[in-house]
């Protein structure tokens, strides 16, 4: 099977995960990706057996709208049943990192309402140890050098994502270098520092179950505790 075709593959088996949990009243949240856009797309099928959506990115909110799902303002919901959405890599507790399309902190925002991340993957994001794809850090433009180098004495190699405004009007640094044994950890310091919206580790609250695509099928993966 190819990479895409491991894509199609879990975002399927999202949407007959989630399709017992879906009631006319629900909204879910769905996340932004290439791996989340084919989960948008088998969820068409199931767009009457609930009420709508809230999306991660004005790009999938696009494509939702597009397909005839319905999009919500997270002002205006009080709860997510469930959030679907992909990742850049994740460990065997299912702490991730997240972010490499840009949208992570609204993806963070959007965990923090659902009562349930189902994460989707194919098998190239599994590591053993968090760090290889490089962490993305999303700044206050006026705060990029500042925390550049706050990143540097932590023992990252920051670089400046050139050329890419996040739908919240900031930068990204992508900090090379990191090896996280303790994500959690990293987590809290990096989003200390004056300037950082967020950072794509998803360890304080991780997914709750991991759709993992490879060569023999779709495993679900729970945590490891
Ligand atoms: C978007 O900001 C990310 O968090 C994505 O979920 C992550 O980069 C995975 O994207 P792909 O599904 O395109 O690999």
């Amino acid at each position: 099977m190819t990479q895409d075709e491991l894509k199609q593959a879990v975002g399927q088996a999202a949407v007959d995960y989630i399709a017992p949990k879906l009631r006319p009243d629900r909204i879910i949240g769905v996340g932004t990706g290439s791996t989340a856009n084919c989960f948008i797309d088998a969820l068409a099928r199931l767009k009457d057996d609930f009420a709508g959506a809230v999306a991660s990115s004005d790009a999938s909110a696009e494509r939702l709208q597009k397909l005839g799902i319905k999009v919500f303002d997270l002002n205006e919901v009080s709860e997510l049943e469930v959030y679907v959405d992909g990742a850049d890599e994740s460990n065997e507790y299912l702490e991730l990192i997240k972010g490499g399309g840009a949208a992570l902190t609204r993806e963070k925002i959007v965990r923090a309402v659902s009562k349930e991340f189902v994460c989707i993957a194919d098998e190239s994001k599994w590591v053993d140890v968090l760090g290889r794809f490089p962490l993305p850090v999303e700044v206050i433009p006026m705060a990029r050098s500042y925390v550049a180098r706050e990143l540097v004495k932590m023992g990252g190699s920051p670089v400046y994502r050139e050329g890419v405004v996040t739908d919240n009007g900031c930068v990204i640094l992508d900090v090379y270098d990191f090896k996280m044994v303790d994500p959690r950890k990293y987590e809290t310091e990096i989003n200390q520092i004056a300037g950082v919206v967020t950072n794509g580790l998803f360890a304080q609250r991780g997914a709750d179950v991991l759709l993992l695509g490879g060569k023999d099928g779709v495993k679900t993966i729970y945590p490891k505790y």
